[in-house]
């Protein structure tokens, strides 16, 4: 029998896969976001099980930065492994009288992309106001906010700490990393929490990436994110809950997390997810749930008393 070679996606791609089931959630009236079309265009429909993942995703990471720029009166807010991410335009829009600092880290060969689509949007080009460019590195000012989007190999500790050397790193700080570090050696997350945490003594830290690699399910995600070419090189140094947990509780004293199962009922609005629920029709609930017990999010403070939100609502 001929045996058919799976679509190849390196990792620097995965961002536009991310962004396609993004937009077909959009197109299905599950969440709003005018900027992700500015990256990429023409998807296909995706399946239900997508579009709710998707729905509970983007409103965690939405609410908890949201409440974050809006609780402070000064931050930084940085995402790592930032792909075609719009938060920072989202809140540009939503906060236009907040002083906040947004920072996006990737490849630099995916931040060149961006830069190029930045380029091509008049709807991003106006909403950024004046930006230069400088190799790769675009970065915008105007008179409360700062957006600079850097490429560079989130591996490289020390790079990466210089090139954020514009920063105040004395104010509140979030940094988000969204379906990244699992793409990403253990060894090299544990340089960068180190960095980070020394770097920004007022941190909050926000992840959602893949876990449970040991199970069926779990051996499956694995073998197939392995042979798309996009190996899921750091999940299997900390394979449940509790190891994430323990782990961040090296550097942070409060830390929070829950699978996607437990967050679509916690951590999300109710009358919302009524809402959704009625947009299509879904029968396959042990699918969702075995799907779901192998992502997780957790929100991690170095300082208790300084915390500001939560993932439960
Ligand atoms: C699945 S995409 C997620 C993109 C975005 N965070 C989102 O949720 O839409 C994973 C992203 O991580 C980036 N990435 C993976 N390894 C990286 C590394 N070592 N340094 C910087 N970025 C990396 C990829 O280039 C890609 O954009």
């Amino acid at each position: 029998m001929q045996q058919h070679n799976p679509i190849q996606i390196h990792v620097e791609d995965t961002n536009a896969e991310a962004t396609m089931a993004k937009i077909s959630a959009i197109k299905h009236k599950y969440f709003q976001d005018e900027f992700s079309e500015e990256f990429v265009k023409g998807t296909s429909k995706k399946d239900v099980l997508i579009h709710r993942g998707y729905w509970c995703r983007f409103n965690i990471f939405h609410r908890i930065v949201s409440t974050y720029i809006s609780k402070q009166q000064k931050c930084n807010v940085i995402s790592l492994g930032s792909g075609y991410d719009t938060l920072p335009y989202i809140m540009w829009q939503t906060y236009q009288n907040k002083e906040f600092t947004f920072v996006e880290v990737d490849l630099p060969v995916v931040v060149d992309r961006k830069i190029k689509k930045l380029k091509e949007s008049n709807k991003l080009k106006t909403l950024l106001g004046e930006y230069i460019i400088s190799q790769n590195k675009l970065s915008a000012k105007s008179e409360n906010k700062n957006y600079l989007l850097f490429g560079e190999d989130l591996c490289n500790t020390e790079q990466l700490h210089q090139s954020l050397q514009s920063l105040d790193f004395t104010i509140p700080t979030l940094v988000y990393a969204e379906c990244v570090l699992t793409y990403i050696k253990s060894e090299a997350t544990t340089r960068l929490l180190d960095g980070l945490t020394k770097w920004f003594p007022h941190l909050t830290f926000l992840n959602y990436e893949m876990f449970n690699p040991s199970d069926q399910f779990g051996k499956m995600m694995v073998r197939n994110f392995e042979y798309r070419g996009c190996p899921l090189v750091g999940i299997d140094a900390f394979p449940s809950l509790q190891a994430h947990k323990d782990r961040l509780n090296q550097w942070f004293n409060y830390v929070e997390i829950y699978d996607m199962k437990t967050l679509y009922q916690i951590a999300t609005d109710p009358e919302e997810r009524k809402r959704i629920e009625k947009l299509e029709l879904m029968d396959e609930w042990e699918e969702w749930n075995i799907m779901q017990s192998h992502y997780l999010v957790s929100l991690a403070n170095k300082d208790q008393t300084e915390l500001i939100v939560n993932l439960k609502v």
